[in-house]
């Protein structure tokens, strides 16, 4: 069984005795950045993509990050190697920077020192259900941050927004929700990105939500097999024609939306298990990753323990 661990200023411990002082900024105002990735057969996935989004949401934040790259890797396959995972289990692994601990003040301009904080547990197993039927999405009337206020790129240690709308989701029944912008467009839902079928094409936002990793690869393996997918405005009142609904994330991979219920509670039906455009972008993506871990077998980072 892999072991819930917990990184923090050089020290490893078990997640629920791992602390954070009360005066880091990450925990006083939510001013951090993070990002999520797992592991197959112990290899990383897209650690450099996730990297490279990290520092972007630095960027989008102004923080300048103390921890060098290396320093990041180290600490974080140190973490994972502590886990312990055994022969066949895999990782999720949530490694966020905080712009530091100080004074209780929110000017930024501090120079402090950036904290690097780091959650290792297993690979989380979804509900079998969520793939073979499907998960429901409700629109909450909550909108989703404007790009103008608080950026969806960065991904930041912040989800109010994010909690908020699920929590109006799940008290209408539903597994997640279905944000909309300010003007009414479609976003994301609270922590993956969505996509749908729509006159037979396959459409995903345009713009107001998190540049997903996992929605990248898939567009690109859809371009490999000849099929478009559009990115653009989808406005919510489209929502009614849409044929097919899927979700995609880091950990959740390509899962099947089988209900969409909008605000004023009527339902949008979609094909249980997902209808034929969504089997296709869950075979490509799973043929991917087999195909991922074949290639990759050098590098992965705990290979040593099977
Ligand atoms: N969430 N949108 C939001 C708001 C997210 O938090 C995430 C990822 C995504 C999908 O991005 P990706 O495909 O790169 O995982 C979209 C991660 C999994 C999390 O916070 O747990």
């Amino acid at each position: 069984m892999v072991k819930a661990v917990g990184y923090i200023d050089g020290a490893i411990s078990g997640l629920a005795d791992t602390r954070i002082p009360v005066a880091d900024r990450g925990f006083l105002y939510g001013d951090s950045v993070y990002e999520v990735f797992r592991t197959y057969s112990g290899i990383p996935f897209l650690f450099d993509e996730h990297y490279q989004r990290l520092l972007n949401s630095a960027r989008l934040i102004e923080m300048n990050i103390n921890q060098s790259k290396q320093e990041i890797i180290d600490a974080v396959k140190r973490t994972v190697r502590a886990s312990l995972p055994a022969a066949g289990e895999d990782v999720y692994t949530r490694y966020q920077i905080t712009r530091g601990e100080g004074p209780i003040d929110l000017n930024p301009e501090l120079s402090l020192q950036t904290r690097l904080v780091i959650i290792v547990k297993a690979a989380p197993q979804w509900n079998r259900e969520f793939y073979d039927n499907g998960v429901t999405l409700a629109v909450p009337k909550l909108r989703r941050n404007s790009v103008n206020s608080l950026d969806p790129n960065i991904k930041g240690g912040n989800y109010l927004n994010n909690i908020i709308a699920l929590g109006e989701a799940k008290k209408r029944g539903a597994d997640d929700c279905l944000m909309l912008d300010a003007n009414g467009l479609v976003t994301e839902c609270s922590n993956s990105n969505v996509w749908f079928v729509v006159d037979g094409k396959l459409v995903t936002p345009a713009g107001g939500n998190l540049d997903g990793l996992t929605r990248r690869s898939l567009i690109s393996l859809f371009a490999d097999a000849n099929i478009e997918v559009v990115q653009r405005p989808i406005h919510s009142k489209e929502l009614a024609d849409a044929t097919e609904c899927f979700v995609t994330s880091a950990t959740r991979e390509v899962m099947p939306v089988r209900a969409l219920y909008s605000v004023g509670g009527s339902k949008i039906e979609f094909p249980s298990g997902g209808g034929q455009q969504t089997r296709q972008a869950m075979t490509i993506y799973k043929r991917m990753l087999e195909d991922f871990v074949k290639e990759n077998k050098e590098h992965a980072w705990f290979d040593f323990f099977h």
